[in-house]
């Protein structure tokens, strides 16, 4: 993306960018189809008959010609117009009014530039410093936390030292004023006319870059323990606390290489995730999740991941976020919301569990819509008609700050099955219903049998799904009766045989005693695609992780895999990891026929 040619404020570009939606702009020049998250077509600037011209979130490229730019870029391309006229087009467009380049914003721009270099020349100077002598105690407690060099360097963490007038040293060769200084907010200025002070010393630095990979900014962590443990760059021409997220510049990479966009806590749970691979990951810089930033997060991915601790700070944080994003949220673009495990936080986590730890953490995510029940519902008793009317006002209130009106009826529709389900028992016997982590809330008696019947109908079939499924099944709440029993005896078949085919089983019930039941569960009304004998192993997966989730199976396997995990820091043992792996599969099963929802032949 070339830097334009009149003195535009950047922000107002990146505005304009991300107010033009690549696809529906260029979707008017040729036809394009989804693929996976992105787009693809015939390039519209070379003649092709198979698409090689890709569309991304915030640019395009052609494998094809090698035609590659943004959404001005494209304009100019294709509209063959110059980069003031396609900067106007689009801006009227996007309901903008493009700023009269000023003198004084041309000068703004200038300088803003040049603190790009300060910035970048003081974090080198902080990374040198972190491997001379000096920098040796603050080296060895980064290694002693588990970083290795390589994620040092891509961090470019340093050591501001405890000397004064360090960074001032170190940047006075490279043509730099102590008024830059002071503006980048390396220095600060001091009192009663004393000569300005280093803003960070004697802390290991992180710098924060924007998210083209500029340094704006720096958090500094004191060594060991002490108060307070991190100090921040003040607001400056380059930086914006509320606009920023430590670890976007590399995050960006990672999401476009198909990582999960995380959104964590703290500047080390960012390095420590990255490092175990979870390259998507970024963090808001010591406050709440602003507008601005859950903007940044859903330009790399519609359905990002928030993760909050598992006490009750984290459900605060968690029901602030929600709260911010509802007004937000759209068909096209939601969240997801993990909970780490109670005292546990990414960096710790990994440390101990490695990947597979924090994997789990994250396949457990619950969707905006289940997550926000128990986030208005949480800590607040709804004993009385008054205090359950308040409940009642509340989680409609929440829905109905949705503004796409469809999606919030879809939201207070879901709140409200909730609301009752746990309701139900209370008015019986006293108690409130254990909470459920996932749906369904309420299933009646004869729906339920009619669920369990497609699924087993399609073990029935294809009992080759138990070498996976078989824990999952063992745990579903199933009606007694036929499909209580028909599952009791396939899964004791299974335990017993050396074959394992459908007409194997199906003899096998017979000789027990349950040929009726097996000719309940497959009598063909009703019976979805993936229970037919000649249907694909992917149609099958995806068809009996469905119903799976329709039985609310779901809920079970989060129960067991919070165990595993709680196991595998306890013991660190391999079979526990190899169970959570496991588990996690399973989990990821249900959320894919959960998605394949519709094209399942679901009648129930
Ligand atoms: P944490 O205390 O969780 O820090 O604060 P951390 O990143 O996990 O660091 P370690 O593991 O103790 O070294 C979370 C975030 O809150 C901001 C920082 O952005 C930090 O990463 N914070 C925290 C501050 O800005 N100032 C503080 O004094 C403390
Ligand atoms: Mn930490």
């Amino acid at each position: 993306m070339a830097d334009p040619p009149m003195a535009l404020p950047p922000a107002f570009l990146d505005e304009l960018r991300a107010r033009t939606p690549l696809p529906g702009l260029i979707g008017r020049k040729t036809r394009l189809l989804k693929s996976g998250r992105n787009w693809k077509g015939c390039c519209p600037f070379h003649g092709e008959k198979t698409p090689s011209f890709y569309v991304y979130d915030d640019h395009f490229h052609c494998f094809g010609c090698g035609a590659h730019g943004d959404a001005i870029t494209f304009v100019m391309r294709a509209e063959g117009a110059a980069f003031p006229e396609a900067v106007e087009r689009l801006a009227a467009e996007a309901g903008l009014d493009v700023p009269k380049p000023s003198p004084q914003e041309a000068a703004r721009e200038r300088r803003a530039r040049d603190l790009h270099a300060v910035m970048a020349a003081a974090a080198e100077a902080y990374h040198r410093r972190l491997f001379l002598p000096e920098g040796r105690p603050a080296l060895d407690y980064l290694l002693r936390r588990g970083l290795t060099e390589a994620t040092i360097r891509a961090f470019m963490l340093g050591w501001a030292p405890s000397g004064r007038g360090a960074i001032a040293a170190d940047l006075r060769p490279e043509d730099i004023s102590e008024e830059q200084m002071l503006e980048a907010g390396l220095l600060r200025a001091g009192e009663a006319g004393d000569p300005p002070r280093d803003f960070f010393y004697a802390r290991v630095m992180f710098p924060i870059r924007d998210r083209r990979g500029r340094v704006i900014a720096f958090g500094g962590r004191i060594l060991g323990d002490g108060q307070p443990k991190y100090v921040n760059s003040p607001e400056t021409p380059l930086f914006r606390k509320r606009m920023s997220l430590y670890g976007l510049d590399l995050a960006r990479e990672g999401a476009f290489r198909g990582a999960p966009v995380v959104a964590v806590e703290g500047y080390m749970d960012v390095i420590a995730l990255h490092q175990a691979g979870f390259t998507g990951t970024v963090a808001p810089l010591g406050t709440a999740l602003t507008p601005e930033q859950l903007e940044e997060l859903w330009r790399l991915n519609p359905e990002p991941v928030l993760c909050f601790d598992g006490d009750a700070a984290g459900a605060r944080a968690a029901a602030r976020a929600a709260e911010t994003a509802l007004p937000l949220i759209t068909t096209e673009r939601t969240l997801r919301f993990a909970t780490l495990p109670a005292g546990e936080d990414p960096d710790t986590l990994t440390a101990r569990g490695g990947r597979a730890a924090f994997q789990s953490v994250l396949d457990a995510a619950q969707p905006m819509a289940e997550a926000l029940y128990g986030l208005v519902a949480e800590g607040r008793p709804a004993a009385t008609p008054e205090q359950r009317a308040a409940l009642r006002n509340r989680l409609a209130g929440a829905a109905g700050a949705i503004p796409d009106k469809a999606l919030a009826a879809e939201y207070r529709r879901v709140l409200l099955d909730r609301f009752f389900a746990a309701s139900r028992p209370a008015a019986k016997g006293g108690r409130p219903a254990p909470r459920r982590a996932a749906r369904p809330a309420i299933t009646a008696g004869p729906v339920l049998a009619e669920r369990a019947r497609m699924l087993l109908a399609i073990l029935l079939r294809h009992p080759w799904l138990l070498a996976q499924a078989e824990e999952a099944v063992g745990l579903l709440d199933l009606p007694d009766g036929p499909p209580a029993q028909l599952r009791a005896a396939i899964l004791a078949w299974h335990g017993g045989t050396e074959r394992v085919d459908s007409e194997g089983l199906i003899a096998h019930l017979a000789q027990t005693g349950l040929e009726d039941a097996a000719a309940w569960a497959l009598s063909p009304a009703g019976l979805p695609a993936a229970a037919r004998p000649e249907a694909l192993p992917g149609e099958v997966d995806e068809g009996f992780w469905h119903f799976f989730a329709r039985l609310g199976g779901e809920s079970g396997l989060r129960e067991q895999q919070q165990e595993a995990l709680t196991a595998l820091i306890e013991t660190n043992d391999p079979a526990a990891e190899l169970r959570l792996k496991r588990l996690s599969e399973q989990l990821e099963a249900v959320r894919r026929g959960d998605e394949a929802a519709g094209t399942a032949g679901d009648a129930a």
